[in-house]
Order: structure tokens, then sequence, then C-alpha cells
């Protein structure tokens, strides 16, 4: 075979009418092959496009019975003559689909076995079986795209950020850890018998580390790894645009953030987004939508009934008021959605109660005012009058309107269970816009709370993580150690259509305070000292006040190609269970491999499908 006989002049989503009559040459995939009457058609596929190819015994016989060889998948070279298609026969879907090629040379290049599912957009492979056989996924346009996507998201991102001073650097893998609120992977070293690396969660104490060395602007699309449940939107390993400046407030910050978005969106869908984006403080976020990344597309917000049961004889919603041992109560919250009782059938009332349930409710109180005005309802019967009448003063209620109320001694069950009924409710009543419809969403959260208390370990633990530096306001108590609960940070995450897509902070750039919060958060001197030494020891070598953000490469990517979970935004990414089905790993290790690293394995668990 001559080399030029692999070289095409043109790819297969090329050719227009403007190219009738030339000679060309195509390479690509067989897509799909008809037989009509002795002329072979097929669709020659690549990753621009398909083209309709043409066998005729009458143009060239050869060639012809050499279509008749072809199958799925085989992978040719072809030359022939761009003709236009009969009338009738055109297809305006395809953006090739006034042409044809017919073809008058034919060479396979290679042969393939029956892929185990056909490479269509529409398939109904299982997905254990795509992410076995992925480089098939991958030839199937609709990953293609969203691949391509990504990359140009990326390259619009670089060059952003480029334009504004920012300097791409790489920091290591084999690092020590970070916290980010994971645990960590950890890789053990050969040269140190019995010592880890641990990969980094984020590159954030090497970023802050880059500002004390005065690199000024830093960004890096950096890898992360997290050993955390997986959920649709989180991968064990996944990448950020990872930013860091320093002498820039969020008020000179935010704004090269946001015309960052801009420019995506303009320029991969053709959107206008207004700036600045509006901004909500955490508090807010929770009052009104439950969730500190709410979905401000639609209403059916919460709203605090409290002090209406204050002295209520329902057992759920007393239990729920009283004080605990740190003087804080739970609460009493409700959602109204208009007009819906009848569109919640008994069955769907349990479903949605089931929402709450998995976010820790105890239940989900229903009441469903009836056209008599009557509220009907399981516990309608422990509702006095007052009760009923400032609930549908509160609610405005009308006949028809549904009202689902979540009780609680914690707040955060109580946040958590009905911002997510909410969520549902939005689906389900078809207020929350539809996958990459509608326009997008952008907001600022702002003032998170700097720490939370976890009951279960009785302290503190950093919101965000523990560089991030309080608001200037709350500076004072923070050091005397005053109003714990109350304290903010210089904390903001950037929200899109109700998905976290970043999240950053202002950083504590004094040791000594720095020192403080490790303290703050139960860690001794010597484990400050041990983990964290390093850092506490370069932030006093003359630190610039310095902060920044990470935004998430595959939730941004996801949104701007419409779907769903991130891993259709990745090459290879791994199942719930973070294996990867193709190279199935992880897997075991030779046995003189373990001992190189003084290592023993005692438990031979089966590994996980
Ligand atoms: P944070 O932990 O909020 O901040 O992460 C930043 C963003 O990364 C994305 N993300 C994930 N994406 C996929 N899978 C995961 N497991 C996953 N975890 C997080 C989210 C999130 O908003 N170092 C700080 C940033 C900073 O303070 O500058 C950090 O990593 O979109
Ligand atoms: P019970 O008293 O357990 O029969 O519950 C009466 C109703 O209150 C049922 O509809 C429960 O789903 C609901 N319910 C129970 N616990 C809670 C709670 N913590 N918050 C809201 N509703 C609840």
């Amino acid at each position: 075979m001559s080399a030029k006989r692999t070289i095409r002049t043109h790819t297969c989503g090329e050719l227009r009418s403007s190219h009738l009559g030339q000679e060309i040459n195509l390479t690509g995939w067989v897509a799909k092959r008809r037989d009509h009457g002795g002329v072979i058609f097929i669709d020659l596929r690549d990753r621009y496009g398909l083209t309709q190819i043409v066998f005729d015994p009458n143009i060239n016989k050869d060639a012809h019975g050499g279509g008749e060889k072809l199958r799925g998948e085989y992978v040719i070279w072809a030359r022939g003559k761009v003709r236009a298609r009969p009338d009738g026969m055109k297809n305006s879907k395809m953006p090739t689909g006034d042409i044809e090629v017919a073809i008058t040379e034919l060479v396979i290049l290679s042969e393939a076995k029956t892929p185990p599912f056909p490479i269509e957009d529409d398939t109904d492979a299982a997905e254990t079986t795509r992410l076995k056989y992925r480089y098939l996924d991958l030839r199937r346009p609709i990953l293609q795209k969203n691949l391509l996507t990504r990359h140009r998201m990326l390259s619009i991102v670089r060059n952003h950020l480029d334009e504004h001073g920012f300097c791409e650097v790489e920091t290591p893998i084999l690092y020590k850890s970070t916290p980010e609120g994971a645990r960590d992977f950890i890789v053990p070293s050969r040269l140190n018998p019995g010592t880890f690396y641990a990969l980094p969660q984020s590159p954030q104490t090497l970023k802050q580390l880059l500002m004390i060395s005065g690199m000024d602007r830093y960004y890096q699309i950096a890898r992360c790894f997290r050993d955390e449940d997986l959920r649709a939107d989180r991968q064990p390993e996944f990448s950020q645009i990872d930013i860091e400046t320093s002498f820039l407030d969020e008020e000179a910050f935010f704004p090269i953030l946001e015309s960052m978005m801009q420019k995506l969106w303009k320029q991969i869908l053709g959107i206008e987004i207004k700036a600045p984006f509006p901004r909500m403080p955490y508090r807010e976020a929770m009052d009104r939508f439950g969730s500190d990344k709410p979905d401000v597309r639609f209403g059916l917000e919460l709203q605090d009934l409290s002090e209406i049961f204050a002295k209520s004889e329902f057992q759920v919603f007393k239990t729920a008021l009283v004080k605990g041992s740190r003087g804080i109560s739970g609460s009493v919250r409700g959602i109204v959605a208009p007009g819906s009782a009848e569109k919640y059938s008994r069955k769907d009332l349990d479903d949605l109660s089931a929402v709450a349930t998995a976010y820790g409710a105890k239940g989900l109180l229903w009441i469903k005012v009836q056209p008599t005005g009557e509220l009907q309802s399981p516990a309608a019967k422990f509702f006095t009058d007052t009760e009923k009448a400032e609930l549908a003063a509160k609610f405005s209620l009308k006949p028809g309107d549904l009202v689902v109320i979540v009780a609680d001694t914690k707040n955060k069950v109580v946040f958590d269970a009905l911002g997510s009924v909410r969520l549902s409710m939005g689906a389900k009543l078809g207020l929350m816009p539809k996958l990459g419809e509608g326009a997008p969403a952008f907001l600022w959260v702002t003032r998170f709370p700097l720490l939370e208390f976890d009951d279960r370990d009785g302290r503190y633990y950093a919101c965000h993580h523990p560089f991030t530096s309080p608001r200037p306001e709350f500076f004072e108590d923070f050091v005397a150690g005053r109003n714990m609960d109350k304290l903010e940070a210089s904390a903001y995450d950037l929200v899109l259509n109700g998905v976290e897509v970043g999240g950053g902070s202002l950083r504590i750039f004094r040791s000594d305070v720095q020192a403080a919060m490790f303290k703050l958060l139960g860690l001794t001197t010597e484990e400050a000292r041990e983990k964290f030494g390093f850092f506490i020891d370069a932030l006093s070598y003359g630190t610039p006040p310095h902060g920044g953000l990470a935004f998430g490469v595959e939730r941004l990517a996801a949104i701007l190609c419409g779907v769903g979970p991130i891993r259709d935004v990745m090459a290879f990414p791994k199942t719930q269970k973070g294996t990867d089905l193709m190279s199935e790993s992880p897997s075991r290790v030779m046995p003189d491999q373990l001992a190189e690293l003084a290592i023993s394995v005692n438990a031979r668990v089966p590994i996980a499908e």
C-alpha cells in the first residue's frame, strides 16, 4: 500500500455542494451500510461528521467488490468524486446531506470485530458495558462533542487568565495531605519504607506558597484526588481551574471570574450573561432555599413556621422546638406549592417523604387545602384554630394548595430535607428548567460561617478549609475565641443552576492567626507542626494578602454541554465504586512489589464489581 493511500484530502464533516465534481480522498469508520439493489451506501464517520459514500458497480467494479466486504467500524480510505444527491434523497439534517461521494478506489485499513453496542448517540447499552469499552463509547458523536466542548472551555479559560496576567504553574501530585474534607489517597514510598505521599485533594497549600513566593497571579488546570463517597457530580479524580491571586479583594477578583464565565457562555453557547452576578449571604440561601447552592430559577421558598407552632401540641413540632444542650433549638419549616394538592397522590407524597427521610428527617408532614378551605392533613387534629389561621396567612393559602413541613431538633436536617424536597417538587411541577434549557442562573453565595460544630466529634471544623480568613469584622472575636457559632468567613461559592461550580476564599496570611486556627480546630501544636509546620513557617517570611478560588472543570463542562452526570464530560471516568471497568483498576499487585514497599496486606477482600 502506498503511503498516499492513507491520506485524506477532506474530513467526513466537510464536503458541501461547493465541492461538486471534485476528486477527493476520505478516511473514517464505517458507521452504517445499506445495500440497494447492488448499489452500496455507506455512512463514513470521523470526529468531524458523517459523509455518505456510494459503491456502484457501474462506476467501478473493483471498488464495489471492496464495498461488499465492508462491515461496521471497519477503518477505510476511499477515493471518489463528489456528486449531488438526487432530489428527494437530500438530508437537510446532515451538514453534508446535499452531497455523496461516488467511490472509485477503496483500501481497507483495519477490519473490526462487531462492537458490543451500536456506535450511536441514542444507546440503550448498559453503562457498565459502555465503560468497559470506553474507547468505543467515545466514538459516539455526542461524547466526542462533549470532550471538544470541554477542550474549548479550557482553552478560553487559559487565554482569559493569561490576558489577566495569571501564570500557569504545575504543582506536584506526590505530595502531602491537603485538608479539603475528604479522605486522602496515599502512595507508599519505596525509597523511604513505611512512609507515604498523599495525592493532593487540591493544590491549596501549594498555590498559597506560590503567593508567598511572589508569583502574584497563579492558575492551573489541576488534577485533584479525593477518596469520598461518589455521586453523579463527584469523581475520586477530577480537575479544577485553580486560581490564586495576591493583593486583591473580592471586589477586584470577582469581575475577573465573572468575565471569564461571560466569555465561556458567549463563545460556546452564544448566550450573553449579565454581570455582576447577584450575591446572596449563606444565611439567606439556607433560610429561603434550604441549600447553600440554591437553584434560584424557581420559587417554592421555605418559610419558618417555628413561631406559629411555638406552643403546638403536636409532639413532632414540640420536640423540635426544645432548646438543646448548646442553647440552640431546631425548627419547623415548610413550603407551599400553590394549586398543587391534586398533583400529589398518596403515593407521590410517600415518595416525597422518602426524599426528606433520606436527608435525616423523621417524616414529612403534608397539608392539603380542601375546596371548603378546610385543612386536610395527618396532623390536622393537633392544630388549633389560631395555628391554622396563622399558617393560612403566612402562606396566603387558597383551596387546592399543598403544604409540606419538616420539623427537627437539628436545623441542618430541616434545611437538607426541605432543600431536597423543594428540588424534587420543582422538577415534578415543571418549574425547574430541563438540562440545557433556560437562561443560566449564576449566584455568588457569600458570608459562609467560618466554623461548623460537629455534634458527634464535639469539635469545630472549618466550613471551607482551615486557611480561610474570618471576615475583617469578626477578626477580634476570632482571636479572642468569642461567639464561635456566629463567625463569618471571607469565603464564597459560585453557584450555577443549583450546582456549586466553584468555591474559594480570602486566606489567613499571618502565621500566628493560622496557628490559632489550627488550635481551634483541635490540632495540638505538635500535630499542627507535623502536618503544616512548613506552611506556618512559610507564612512568617513575608506573606502578601491573598485569596483565590477553584472551579470544578467537569461540573462547568457538564452544564455547558447540557448533560447531567459529570462522567459524560470525562474521557475515562470511574464508576460509583471508584473502579475503572476498562483497565480493571484498582487491582492487586505482586507480592514482591509489596515487599519492596514494606507493606503487607492481611485482608484478602474480594474486589468489588
Ligand atoms: P472545593 O473543595 O470547594 O475548594 O472545590 C472546588 C470545586 O471543585 C469541584 N469539586 C468536585 N468536582 C468533581 N468531583 C469532586 N469530587 C469534587 N469536589 C469538588 C466543585 C467545587 O466547587 N482549594 C479549594 C479552593 C480554594 O479555596 O481556592 C477547593 O478545592 O465544583
Ligand atoms: P406520626 O405522629 O408519626 O403518625 O406522624 C404524623 C405525620 O407527621 C406523618 O405524616 C409523618 O410523616 C409526619 N412527621 C413525622 N415526623 C415528622 C417530622 N420530623 N417533620 C415533619 N413531619 C413529620
